[in-house]
C-alpha cells in the first residue's frame, strides 16, 4: 500500500502477522470528518480565537481533512461570525445546527454548504432532555431536514445518543429521511469495539446511505470503536486533533488514521506529515496538552529510555517502534535517565560529534545512575561529560 504522496506503508508501519486479523479485509477510502473546531473546542476551559479557529481550519485543509467542522454558528454571534469567515475561504466545511429554523437559518446565512443537524432520539434524553415524544421528534426531523435541503444545504443527520437510542425507531428515522450522510454518536462513550461493531452492522441491515461514527473516550474505548464501526462498514469518521472534546474527549484524528493503516486495508486522505504540527498548533491554542504517554502526539511516544531498547533502535527502529514517527512530521528522542545503558549515551553524544572511549562512558552513566529517578536534558549531560 501506498501513501498519497508514493511511500510505501510497508517503510513506516513495523505491524505483526496477527494485527490485521479477525474481520473481514475491504479495501475502501474512509473520509475523516473533523470536529476540533466544535466538539474539540466543547472541552472544559477551552476557547478558541477567531484567528486561532480560521488557522487550526487552513491546517486541518491542508492536511487532506474531507469535511471540516467549522462550528456551531446559533451559539453566539462570534461563532457565526468566525464560522463564515471559514467558510468564505474553505470549500469544505460544515456547521453544527439543532432541529430547528433560528438554527438552520444561522447555518444558511453562514454560507455553510453541508449542515449537521442533529437531534437525541434516546429515551432518556427525549424525556429528561427535550421532553418531546418520540413522534414530536421525529416529525422535527423530518421538517428540519426537509427545510435544509430546500435551501440546498447538503445533509449530515445524528441521532444523539444514538449508541442508548431504539433501533426501530433509528430505522423509522433514517429510512425516511433523504440525507448525505448519517453519523451515529456514541455520546456518552457507552461503546466496546465489539457492541460498535455489531451496532453498525445491524444499521447496515437496513441502509445503504453513508454511514459515519462519532465516538466519546469516556471509558477510553474512542478509537478502538470508531476503528471497529469502520470495519463494520462506516465510511466516515468523525475526530478531533489530540481526541479534545466534551469530557474524556472524542476519537483522536491521529489515532484513527494511523490504525486505519495500522490494522485494515483501508486508506485515508490525510498527509500525515502534518500531522505532528497540527496537534502542536492545537495543543498550544487550546491549552490542553496531550498526556505525555498518548498515542501518536504525546512526548513521550516515540522516546526510549530503557538500555535493551535503545540498543534495538539503534541497531534497527523496527525492534521498538510500531510506526516510524517521521511519517507524522515527528522524530524519536533517545531519553537519558536511571534506565540507560552505555548505547544510549555514546549515541548521543555521538549525534553531538563527542566521542568517547568505553571507560568515558561507563564513568559518565555511572555518574547520571546516581541522579536517580531523573530524566537528564541534554544540558546536564553536557555537564557531566565536561566535568568526567
Ligand atoms: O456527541 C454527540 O452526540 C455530538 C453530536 C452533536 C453529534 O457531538
Ligand atoms: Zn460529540
Amino acid at each position: 500500500m501506498y501513501f498519497y504522496d508514493g511511500r510505501s506503508y510497508g517503510d513506516f508501519f513495523n505491524m505483526g502477522e496477527y494485527s490485521r486479523m479477525g474481520y473481514e479485509p475491504v479495501r475502501k477510502k474512509i473520509s475523516i470528518f473533523d470536529t476540533t473546531l466544535r466538539d474539540g473546542e466543547q472541552t472544559p476551559g477551552v476557547s478558541f480565537s477567531m484567528q486561532e479557529k480560521y488557522e487550526i481550519a487552513m491546517k486541518l485543509n491542508n492536511a487532506g481533512v474531507n469535511i471540516i467542522e467549522a462550528g456551531f454558528p446559533a451559539v453566539s454571534i462570534d461563532e457565526f461570525k468566525t464560522v463564515k469567515h471559514i467558510n468564505y475561504d474553505i470549500e469544505n466545511t460544515c456547521s453544527l445546527a439543532r432541529c430547528n429554523k433560528n438554527d438552520i437559518d444561522r447555518v444558511i446565512e453562514s454560507n455553510s454548504r453541508i449542515i449537521h443537524l442533529f437531534i437525541a432520539t434516546s429515551d432518556i434524553h427525549m424525556q429528561y432532555k427535550l421532553k418531546m415524544s418520540r413522534d414530536q421528534v421525529f416529525d422535527k426531523i423530518i421538517e428540519s431536514v426537509e427545510y435544509a435541503k430546500s435551501h440546498g444545504l447538503k445533509v449530515i443527520f445524528s441521532p444523539e445518543d444514538a449508541t442508548r437510542s431504539d433501533m426501530d425507531f433509528m430505522k423509522k428515522i433514517i429510512t425516511s429521511i433523504d440525507v448525505e450522510t448519517v453519523n451515529f454518536p456514541d455520546t456518552i462513550g457507552i461503546m466496546n469495539p465489539m457492541s460498535m461493531y455489531y451496532f453498525i452492522k445491524k444499521i447496515k441491515e437496513f441502509t445503504d446511505k453513508k454511514i459515519s461514527v462519532h465516538c466519546h473516550n469516556d471509558f477510553g474505548m474512542a478509537t478502538a470503536n470508531t476503528l471497529a464501526g469502520i470495519m463494520a462498514g462506516a465510511e466516515e469518521a468523525q475526530v478531533t486533533i489530540n481526541g479534545i472534546g466534551e469530557r474524556a474527549g472524542n476519537a483522536s484524528l491521529e489515532e484513527v488514521v494511523s490504525s486505519i493503516y495500522g490494522f485494515s486495508d483501508s486508506y485515508t486522505d490525510i498527509k500525515m506529515e502534518k500531522l505532528y504540527d497540527l496537534s502542536r498548533y492545537v495543543s498550544s491554542a487550546s491549552g490542553i496538552i496531550p498526556q505525555k504517554n498518548k498515542a501518536i502526539t504525546g512526548e513521550n511516544a516515540f522516546s526510549h529510555e530503557a538500555g535493551i531498547h535503545v540498543q534495538g533502535i539503534i541497531n534497527n527502529p523496527k525492534t521498538y517502534e510500531a510506526i516510524n514517527p517521521e511519517i507524522f512530521g515527528a522524530r524519536r528522542k533517545i531519553v537519558i535517565g536511571k534506565h540507560s545503558g552505555k548505547a544510549a549515551v555514546k549515541y548521543i553524544l555521538e549525534n553531538k560529534g563527542i566521542y568517547k572511549t568505553d571507560d568515558e562512558i561507563n564513568n559518565i552513566l555511572t555518574i547520571i545512575k546516581n541522579e536517580n529517578n531523573k530524566t537528564i536534558d541534554d544540558e546536564y549531560l553536557l555537564q557531566v561529560v565536561k566535568n568526567e
